[in-house]
């Protein structure tokens, strides 16, 4: 009984409770539980002491590291303390940030055999595929602080990056300064009604914004109306997920959507477009992303110019 009620007693304070979901789930060590609760590696320390005392948890020395890990099983009278913990709602997004911490270790651990596979060259095909591509006039929705901007400034005639945030386009056009491109506007807009003209761009890319936005057929509309007829969009998007603490942490408005519903809505706006992938594939990741193709049909252009 004593044990018990010691044992709730710590338990009292959410850092510990979320500690002890997180050793209970994979065995971490302390610099893992800090990078992962986001507290100061000195409380840390204290809290799996404090779970250490009560057998909660245990510690084992590992590859130069101290890593601690689940001490009892189902068997124990503290169990129901491990499965409440378990079941309490993850409000900071723990299980996100542990299935990514997981699979950068896993990573590492493969890093071997990954090093051999063409998998490490993506990146480099990608931009020697692009450089091939012709000198389009692109737009960029929800630039954010500019990572795929820059990219698509390599081979671009001209990338016009959009965001609401001043402070993400500053650092957008500062990443860009340093690689020396100079064919890049960064524009501060709201995306359901840009200022920017009718039949203008090659090529709209919408990726990862569509989800902080209420009303997606404003965006979409917006993206058809500057493309030229026959130009291009692609929009990369996440699947339905169910990491609610996005909304209020990260502001998304929708936790992922159906890729045939997104292709649905570009079609309302005059857009034919094709899902092109899914992915990752593996599941330590909640948040998977599809990529759509489409292109600005002359048919759907007379039509939205009769409307
Ligand atoms: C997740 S980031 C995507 C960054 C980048 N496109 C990428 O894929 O890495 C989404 C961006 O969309 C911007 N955004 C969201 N809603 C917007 C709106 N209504 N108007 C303009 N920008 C918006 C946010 O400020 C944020 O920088």
């Amino acid at each position: 009984m004593d044990v018990l009620t010691k044992a709730f007693r710590a338990l009292g304070d959410s850092t510990r409770l979320r500690i002890l979901r997180l050793v209970g789930h994979s065995r971490l060590n302390v610099s893992e539980v800090v990078s992962l609760v986001g507290v100061a590696q000195s409380s840390v320390s204290h809290h799996l002491t404090r779970l250490k005392s009560l057998g909660l948890i245990r510690e084992e020395r590992h590859g130069g590291f101290t890593y601690y890990s689940l001490a009892i099983d189902e068997k124990s009278t503290l169990w129901p303390l491990v499965r409440l913990a378990g079941e309490a709602p993850d409000t900071h997004g723990d299980k996100a940030r542990l299935a990514e911490l997981l699979r950068r270790r896993e990573d590492v651990q493969t890093l071997n055999e990954k090093l051999l596979e063409p998998g490490q060259s993506w990146r480099l095909w990608a931009g020697a595929l692009a450089s091939l591509l012709p000198p389009l006039d692109v737009v960029d929705f929800g630039c954010g602080t500019g990572l795929l901007t820059v990219e698509l400034a390599r081979w671009a005639r001209h990338v016009t990056a959009i965001d609401r945030s001043e402070a993400a386009l500053q650092k957008a056009k500062s990443a860009a300064t340093r690689k020396g491109l100079t064919n890049l506007t960064v524009l501060a807009a709201d995306l359901g009604k840009l200022p920017l003209p009718t039949g203008s761009a090659d090529l709209v890319v919408i990726s990862q914004s569509l989800h902080h936005v209420v009303d997606i057929d404003a965006v979409l509309a917006e993206g058809a109306r500057l493309l030229k007829p026959g130009g291009r969009m692609l929009v990369l998007e996440l699947l339905p997920h169910e990491e609610t603490w996005v909304k209020s942490r990260l502001g998304h408005q929708h936790l992922g959507f159906e890729p045939t519903s997104v292709q649905a809505a570009m079609a309302r706006v005059g857009i034919d477009a094709t899902l092109f992938d899914v992915g990752p594939r593996e599941a330590s990741t909640p948040f998977k992303a599809f990529l759509l193709t489409g292109t600005r049909s002359r048919r759907s252009l007379t039509r939205l110019r009769s409307a």
